[in-house]
């Protein structure tokens, strides 16, 4: 018989780009993270307040304005800046992001955590594991959420989208290594729920099996025909 869950998990679409917010945390510990806290931040505390959920670290997919914060286009988008102001929290990020939240955000690097693939963060009966997914930016990391008897949670902000995955043709992007991280997250079981960074389909979830299935960006049969998917 599966036990019951400890997990607390909230998907909050935010702001004018289609993104995907998320609260990670322990419902018997009444905490969590709060991922990619941008566009509508007093929202996010909101839902948390409401939730009588203490937000206690934010956790950075990678350092993209649109996660984050920061200025893009002219526009001034809210994120880990306004978060530090109201409730102040550790930044959790990969290590190989730091440089770039600093700049975009404005944020300190002594807000910052800066992880390696592979670290843990454990919350009540909660881990959330990240993985170093690298190919969008350098540092990118999705965080998959674990917990025993359950099936797992991958929040996977611009690497792997429903049917897509993300841009590889920015600054820092790098084709080779994103076909090597979606080959990562092809090991992850079937059951296994997806949770994008952006709202580009229908459905905001979907299962890792039928993503294998149907997602073609995750069916290439070798790197190059991916290169060849991306104009590479
Ligand atoms: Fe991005």
């Amino acid at each position: 018989m599966p036990q019951s869950s400890d997990l607390y998990f909230a998907q909050q679409p935010v702001g004018e780009m289609a993104n995907l917010a998320y609260m990670i945390g322990s419902l018997s510990e009444r905490k969590a993270y709060l991922v990619d806290p941008a566009w509508n931040v007093q929202g996010l505390l909101d839902q948390a307040a409401k939730d009588e959920i203490e937000i206690i670290g934010a956790l950075v997919t990678h350092y993209h304005q649109d996660h984050v914060g920061g200025e893009i286009f002219g526009h001034q988008i809210e994120g880990l800046a306004a978060l530090l102001e109201r409730h102040p929290v550790p930044i959790h990020a990969n290590k190989l992001e730091v440089d770039g939240l600093i700049k975009v955000t404005g944020v300190s690097n002594s807000d910052i955590r800066g992880h390696d693939g592979g670290d843990l963060l454990q919350i009540g009966g909660i881990g959330v594991r990240l993985i170093h997914t690298p190919g969008h930016t350098p540092g990118s990391q999705c965080f998959l959420v674990e917990e025993a008897d359950q099936s797992g949670h991958l929040v996977a902000g611009d690497t792997l989208f429903l049917n897509g995955c993300g841009r590889v043709d920015l600054p820092g992007s790098d084709p080779r290594a994103m076909y090597e991280s979606l080959e990562t997250l092809k090991t992850l079981p079937d059951d296994t729920t997806l949770y994008p960074g952006h709202l580009y389909s229908p459905e905001g979830q979907d299962s890792m099996g039928d993503q294998k299935r149907t997602n073609p960006y995750l069916r290439a049969a070798s790197v190059d025909v991916f290169l060849s998917f991306m104009g590479a």
